[in-house]
């Protein structure tokens, strides 16, 4: 009998014993020469039933064994699709719901909120409950560098999304002192605040017939905003800046197409040319601030672009993504404020019982505490972002099924956000969800729009929080809110989820 050490160990072994037990049966029962002739005709057919029972028995056990491992193989297995092909995986049903997103909910509906898929031809999981998060999240702060592929036509290959685990926390590092230090708060506040009030100036000539558009004005104060925090007055033309806007848009709204088709040459070639672009005109930017060092106690993004501690490719990434996000967020937050007159009123009461007309401060926002909550109730009503993914190294237990080291493991964040379970009546936007008394009834990680806690959450979470605010604040207090006419504006799902038409805004003075 052949002993072969296996990792598997035990099962491997029992199979050998089990089929050198059948072969000394089956070679007893054609039996040898020798044997056969010395048997007379009687003890055969006395004993050729007994080798009959004993193979059926055998064939049994055998037949039962192997159904056996194969339903405990099936019981530790994440349930979830088959792969349509082994090169395409589930690609050709992703691409028919038409987003990630809406793929992942139908998967989830069919399979629990642990399930598995084939993204192209790699093996993935994807999980939508606060419990499954808790089990998986805590130190896991690789992301999928096949799943995020794509990307690196879009912001470059050494950008954010692709950093060595080796340098997580050197580069989170940096990023902190750009988001969280209290000194660069202050810096990005004043910088919103400046750049409000330009929006301010240029909406005070809109007449009450004018018909606004929501996305140029919230994508024009977000580029402006952003780009001045991350690196400073810029001597950027408005042209420029234009162009860096609109390339935001449209580069980031190419983002999930890339995700789900990811071999169409001739978009990443367009996409290869706006990145190069975009690469030049910050790469005079990045000249420019050279020649204006400021102290060392007082670096911005782009200085530390410049000491070489974080890569060009940053900056392109905070710059662009962090435009698209925020000037979504700001224009969904404009949507519902018009569909929910009752809520434009609360928040605006809010806001003149806590500044009156005092000028806002950093330290004004956690006061606005409805502000917060209007927001929040924006980005989970919209899904903003409505996904993000990880990898772990090793194998690990999720809802009792086994994942495979290395699988790509997406986190469903805008179906967490969906659970009716959490969100009674979840289509209904209602800021009060997040009042203080029912956020204590949440658990942990029940609504994570900025992703989980540690070094790969959304560094920029305080920053958008003052971003939106500071738009809004400035917004509301000047004007009453109307659409033009009753939109019903649908969601369109992708890497961020923006409204699928312009949303026309009329402006009454105050
Ligand atoms: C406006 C609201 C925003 C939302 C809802 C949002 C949401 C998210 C989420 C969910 C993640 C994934 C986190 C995870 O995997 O746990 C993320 C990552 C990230 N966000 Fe945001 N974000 C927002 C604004 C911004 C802004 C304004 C910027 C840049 C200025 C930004 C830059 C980034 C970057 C660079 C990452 C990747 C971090 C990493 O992988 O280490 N985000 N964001
Ligand atoms: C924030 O950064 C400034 C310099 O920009 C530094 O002096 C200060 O100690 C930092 N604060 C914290 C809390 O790290
Ligand atoms: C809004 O959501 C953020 C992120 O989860 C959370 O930290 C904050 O407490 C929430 N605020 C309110 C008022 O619910
Ligand atoms: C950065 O800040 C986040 C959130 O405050 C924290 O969880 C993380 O440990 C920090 N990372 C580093 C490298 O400082």
């Amino acid at each position: 009998m052949r002993r072969t050490m296996t990792e598997d160990g035990q099962p491997q072994v029992t199979i050998t014993h089990t089929l050198s037990a059948l072969h000394v049966q089956v070679s007893f029962e054609t039996g040898n020469g020798v044997l056969k002739e010395a048997m007379d005709k009687e003890t055969l057919m006395d004993v050729l039933p007994w080798f009959v029972v004993g193979a059926v028995i055998v064939i049994t056990f055998i037949v039962e064994w192997f159904s056996r491992v194969a339903a405990i193989k099936r019981r530790y297995q994440v349930p979830g699709l088959n792969r349509e092909s082994i090169k395409e995986g589930n690609l050709p049903r992703m691409v028919a719901a038409g987003s990630v997103h809406a793929f992942l909910e139908q998967l989830h509906a069919q399979f629990g909120p642990v399930a598995s898929f084939w993204w192209g031809p790699r093996y993935c999981v994807s999980v939508c409950e606060q419990g499954a998060f808790e089990q998986y999240i805590f130190g896991v702060e690789h992301k999928p560098a096949d799943i995020y592929q794509p990307l690196e036509h879009v912001f470059g290959s050494d950008c954010v999304f692709f950093t060595p685990e080796s340098d997580v926390v050197a580069r989170r590092n940096i990023y902190n002192i750009s988001f969280y230090n209290q000194t660069s708060l202050e810096r990005h506040f004043r910088c919103f605040q400046r750049v409000a009030d330009e929006m301010l100036e240029t909406l005070k000539h809109v007449t009450e017939d004018d018909h606004v558009a929501t996305s140029d004005v919230m994508s024009s104060y977000a580029m402006k905003a952003v780009l001045y925090s991350l690196c400073g007055d810029t001597t950027l033309p408005d042209s420029d800046i234009r162009f860096l806007q609109q390339t935001s848009a449209s580069i980031c709204s190419l983002i999930e197409e890339m995700l789900l088709k990811p071999t169409s040459e001739e978009r990443s070639a367009l996409i290869r040319t706006e990145q190069e672009k975009i690469r030049d005109l910050l790469g005079d930017v990045v000249s420019d601030r050279k020649d204006h060092s400021p102290e060392a106690d007082d670096k911005l993004f782009i200085d530390h672009v410049i000491d070489g501690e974080v890569p060009l490719s940053d900056l392109i990434t905070y710059l662009l993504l962090g435009c698209y996000k925020t000037s979504n967020l700001l224009s969904w937050a404009v949507y519902y404020l018009c569909r929910h007159t009752d809520v434009q009123s609360k928040l605006h009461e809010e806001i003149q019982t806590i500044l009156g007309d005092e000028h806002m401060t950093l330290a004004s926002i956690p006061r606005l505490e409805y502000m917060q909550q209007v927001l929040n109730e924006t980005m989970r009503r919209s899904a903003l972002v409505p996904w993000t993914a990880r990898v772990k190294a090793g194998p690990c237990l999720l809802g009792g099924y086994k994942v495979p080291g290395q699988t790509p493991v997406i986190l469903a964040l805008g179906i967490a956000g969906r659970n009716p379970e959490v969100f009674c009546e979840p289509e209904k936007f209602d800021p009060d969800r997040f009042s203080i008394e029912n956020t204590q009834l949440q658990k942990p990680l029940s609504f994570v729009p900025f992703g989980f806690p540690g070094n790969r959450k959304c560094p920029a979470d305080l920053f958008s929080f003052a971003h939106a605010s500071v738009a809004l604040v400035t917004i509301l207090r000047n004007f009453r809110i109307k659409m033009v006419t009753e939109q019903d504006v649908k969601p369109m799902h992708g890497f961020v989820t923006i409204p699928s038409e312009e949303i026309w805004l009329t402006l009454l003075k105050r």
